[in-house]
């Protein structure tokens, strides 16, 4: 009796393992014959009412089963753990043949580039570079630079105010003054910045812009170094063969003042498209810093004298790429950019 019941719990397992696909399920199936409450430990329990004679030969075959089994399930384990290790490996094959993700780099905004090569330029005649805040007071905006309040000038130069003494600046021209407090000459920067105006958006206005300032103090600077100065940054940018022009202006912290052209780099100054016909372009508004400007920073004007210019850097941009309308360097469309 307890024979056959040994025999149908071996066939039985047998059976079961061959069936099972998890290392759960053959943990619940381990215990579940091996186990101290399993099926096979129960039978060996009840040998003790065998005869003395069949006890061993029983015991022996038990064993067996017992043997039989543990094997099968150890074989079982094994074509388990391999079949597992097939499964991974094959999701974790890495396809050399498969095309890369592009990493995509970003480039240079255009305005970015013609000031880098700007501020290279003039490091390059041994300027440093200069900041000064985009919210601006009055005083240095206007005031400091022979604007008074009531100045005609002001009203080109419309721009937002935060109260009656603070603003949005409208050129970089106040960091001439903030430079001119804190330092001695010789003085020699440029300051490049963003600039504020309350212009209506069209192909050469943007009520936001940038624009380069320039400011040497020392000695004896006359207008030809101003002129040097210019002819040589111009050269740089635009070519060995590029003239300039000087005509008079009026800048209320400049006298005399200046705008400057440069000859069309285009057609050479015999006019085209590009220069509407006129062969010059402008590019900058210039001059020798005001004797009251001087003062107004604590800087002795029969001491020293200095020239400051002004620069548009989207104007700039503009002809260097023969651009023609100013609003695409702002509206970010990816197809203008990826052009540069
Ligand atoms: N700030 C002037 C403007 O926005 C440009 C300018 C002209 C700057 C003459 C200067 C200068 O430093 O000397 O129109």
């Amino acid at each position: 009796m307890i024979k056959e019941t040994l025999e149908k719990i071996k066939n039985q397992a047998i059976e079961e393992l061959g069936e099972i696909g998890s290392v759960e399920a053959l943990e619940s199936f381990r215990v579940k014959y091996l186990g101290k409450k399993g099926s096979l430990t129960s039978v060996l329990k009840s040998m003790g009412s065998l005869s003395p004679e069949e006890r061993p030969i029983v015991g022996q075959r038990a064993n067996e089963v017992r043997a039989a089994i543990e094997e099968k399930l150890e074989e079982t384990r094994a074509s388990l753990a391999q079949k597992f290790e097939n499964m991974k490996l094959a999701s974790e094959t890495i396809d050399v043949t498969m095309p890369g993700r592009e990493v995509s780099l970003g480039k240079k905004h255009p305005l970015t580039t013609v000031l880098d090569d700007l501020k290279d330029i003039f490091i390059g005649m041994g300027y440093s570079i200069a900041e000064g805040p985009d919210v601006e007071l009055d005083y240095y905006n206007f005031e400091a630079l022979n604007l008074p309040p009531d100045h005609p000038a002001r009203d080109t130069q419309d721009t937002f105010y935060i109260n009656d003494n603070v603003l949005l600046r409208t050129q970089t021209s106040p960091v001439q003054i903030r430079y001119m407090e804190q330092h001695k000459p010789p003085i020699r920067i440029i300051a490049p910045g963003r600039v504020f105006r309350s212009d209506s958006v069209d192909a050469t206005h943007s009520p936001v812009f940038h624009q380069i300032e320039g400011l040497v103090v020392d000695k004896g600077i006359t207008m030809a170094n101003l002129k040097g100065t210019l002819e040589t940054f111009a050269r740089k940018l635009y070519g060995e063969d590029t003239r300039l022009r000087f005509r008079p202006h009026h800048f209320p912290f400049t006298e005399p003042s200046a705008e400057v052209d440069i000859s069309c780099f285009n057609c050479g100054g015999k006019g085209c498209s590009v220069c509407k016909g006129e062969g010059w372009i402008e590019i900058l508004g210039c001059g020798m810093v005001h004797p009251k400007v001087l003062k107004i920073c604590g800087i002795d004007p029969d001491e020293y004298s200095g020239f400051a210019f002004g620069i548009g850097l989207e104007r700039v941009a503009l002809f260097r790429y023969g651009i023609d309308d100013m609003r695409l360097f702002f509206e970010n469309d990816l197809r203008f950019l990826n052009q540069f």
